[in-house]
């Protein structure tokens, strides 16, 4: 199952509940929603209070990505606050597997993501316990960013690991994602698509629906 996530970072905060109910009534099942703590990555997004507020209003699955660091201490913050899927980066944590158990311990779903500098393998032993894993495709901290190429074959290199293992967990990516490289990705072996700017700028119903046109013309084709 191939899933699209709109990123709310490149949503207009002021019209952001109005702008969340667009991709959500379009058909959206993931919203993906990241948080920025000005340390690990050296911009701020919004914290808790934020995803609690739109919480009331939407039912999408939230897909909460944590760019912060030692993200253990606000885990069940994050849970009370609406997250049902928490990715943390594994550069960010001192104890990435305590991290990981204590999101499940939670009840929720665990994903770890990897800048564009690390390599799979840090994720080798702990692979097993995941749910996602997000290749990051740009260097985490802005929107807008232009797509790192590179990040073709850490996804294809993932999907053969998931193959030869038999795992389950997902493949997101999450950086420079638009119209023009979404075939490429769910080729490589992505199977959740993070957009921000190629959704949220302009039409944002139009822009929602022509990838998720891209994505089941993929679909039908492959047969995923
Ligand atoms: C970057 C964030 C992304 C960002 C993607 O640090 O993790 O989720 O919102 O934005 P676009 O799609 O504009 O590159
Ligand atoms: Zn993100």
């Amino acid at each position: 199952m191939i899933i699209l996530a709109p990123s709310i970072l490149a949503a207009d905060f002021n019209k952001l509940g109005e702008q969340i109910g667009i991709v959500e009534t379009a058909g959206a099942e993931y919203l993906h929603i990241d948080v920025m703590d000005g340390n690990y990555v050296p911009s701020i997004s919004f914290g808790m209070p934020v995803i609690a507020s739109i919480r009331k209003n939407s039912k999408l699955i939230f897909d909460v990505h944590l760019m912060i660091d030692e993200p253990m201490q606000y885990l069940e913050a994050f849970k009370e606050a609406g997250a049902d899927i928490i990715t943390v980066h594994a550069e960010a944590c001192k104890h990435l597997h305590r991290t990981i158990m204590k999101i499940k311990e939670l009840g929720l779903q665990a994903g770890v993501a990897l800048n564009p500098s690390t390599p799979l393998n840090v994720l080798e032993y702990v692979l097993k316990e995941l749910d996602m894993v997000l290749i990051m495709s740009v260097n985490p901290g802005f929107g807008g960013q232009t797509f790192i190429p590179e990040a073709l074959q850490k996804i294809r290199d993932l999907k053969e690991t998931k193959l030869e293992t038999r795992a389950t967990f997902d493949i997101e990516v999450d950086g420079g994602v638009n119209l023009s490289n979404t075939v490429e990705l769910l080729a490589a072996g992505a199977n959740v698509i993070v957009a921000g700017t190629a959704i949220f700028s302009g039409d944002i119903k139009e822009n929602f629906t022509q990838i998720k046109k891209i994505i089941a013309e993929f679909e039908k084709q492959n047969n995923r």
